[in-house]
């Protein structure tokens, strides 16, 4: 498409309530002209996680009001912007219900074309607006809900390398910092006290090291994690410190090992000129872990693109982005009849694993 589309997008898939204005030039460049994220952490905090009925209440509480903000700030009307994009899956159903059906109902009062994004080709693509990042590249999302390798080899084009067989690695943190007595959410929480521990106190496990899949599982470092802490009862603050160093650690030299082997077989494939991995999801805020990825590419001769930590994490510029991408290509648009999706991979050949996504919560 030879001309300039603005997109206003909708986020409501697990616990950010998030509108945002997004234009893509005619030369494939974008611009955020506005995003604006309400965040319910304090709503889910004293439940240690996040409540779906909480959650869709908040976003049916936050939205219109996000969504008139994100005009505003755009400085653009509603009869101004091309097309209406709104996140219908995976996530949360019932916040996605609200997200949907206000996305279809503004296109249905303005005559604007609905697409409804799926949140996981969001962060896919979030890394072409903010880098402006050429086809192919890898994909690590690491986030509460979601650990998977994608290879991304155009708009809705997204081979699964790899995802987690147990649990997501946010959920590990988080599930870490619980048993620990730490706040939710748990890895910022966990990052802060391993920051004073003692990384080498404990030798935890690195599961699947060695195995020939691309995937990833972190249920048997959290056991491992908790068999430490009882023998250790009571816990001392050091031993909490030296615990969370120590899972920290092992998280690292885990996603090296994984992440890496990813890494090799993208060159061994010869699948792209320009070698790149980009990392998105809320983990992707830990230093220590974007370290190591930006260590481990630089061996492997990768460009290594982490976008800035408001775009990794849950927003709706990636959903108006990834909007904007399929309106240039000219994909269809969709009817107002599309009906949001609790589950949804982005690589539908990818047989589902055993236990994979079974929160469905966020990404
Ligand atoms: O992408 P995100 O904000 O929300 C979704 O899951 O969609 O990711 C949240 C997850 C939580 O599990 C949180 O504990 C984790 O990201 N997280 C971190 C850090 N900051 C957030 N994990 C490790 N280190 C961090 N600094
Ligand atoms: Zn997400």
């Amino acid at each position: 498409m030879e001309t300039t589309i603005r997109i206003l997008g909708i986020e409501t898939s697990c616990d950010e309530t998030a509108a945002a204005v997004v234009q893509r030039n005619a030369d494939g460049s974008g611009e955020i002209l506005s995003s604006v994220v309400f965040s319910q952490l304090e709503e889910h905090a004293a439940f240690g996680g996040v409540v779906p009925e909480i959650a869709a209440r908040a976003h049916v509480e936050a939205l219109d009001g996000l969504i008139e903000q994100a005009l505003s700030q755009a400085e653009v009307s509603l009869s101004e912007v091309d097309a209406i994009a709104a996140t219908s899956g995976p996530g949360l159903i019932g916040g996605l219900i609200v997200g949907l059906m206000t996305g279809k109902a503004l296109a249905a009062a303005t005559d604007k074309p609905l697409y409804a994004i799926n949140h996981l080709e969001g962060h896919a693509l979030t890394a072409r607006l903010t880098d402006g990042l050429a086809f192919p590249y890898l994909l690590l999302l690491v986030s509460g809900g979601h650990t998977q390798m994608l290879l991304v080899r155009g708009v809705g084009d997204y081979q699964r390398w790899g995802t987690t067989i147990d649990d997501a690695l946010g959920e590990a943190f988080d599930k870490t910092a619980k048993l620990l007595g730490l706040d939710y959410p748990g890895g910022p929480a966990v990052e802060r006290m391993a920051l004073r521990g003692d990384a080498k106190r404990f030798n935890l496990p690195m599961p699947l090291r060695g195995d020939k899949r691309l995937d990833f599982s972190f249920s048997g470092l959290k056991t491992a994690v908790r068999q430490t802490a009882q023998t250790l009862v009571p816990l001392a603050e050091q031993d909490v410190a030296d615990i969370c160093a120590s899972f920290q650690h092992a998280i690292t030299a885990t996603l090296r090992e994984r992440v890496g082997r990813s890494l090799d077989r993208f060159n061994e494939e010869r699948v792209g000129q320009a070698p790149a991995l980009v990392v998105a999801g809320g983990v992707a805020a830990n230093q220590q872990i974007r370290l190591a990825l930006q260590d481990l590419c630089r061996k492997k001769g990768f460009q290594f693109v982490a976008p800035p930590i408001a775009l990794c994490t849950d927003n709706a510029v990636m959903i108006a982005w990834a909007a904007a991408e399929r309106m240039a290509l000219n994909f269809a648009a969709d009817g107002l009849e599309v009906a949001p999706r609790s589950r949804w991979p982005l690589d539908e050949q990818s047989a589902s694993l055993i236990g994979h996504g079974k929160r469905g919560a966020k990404a």
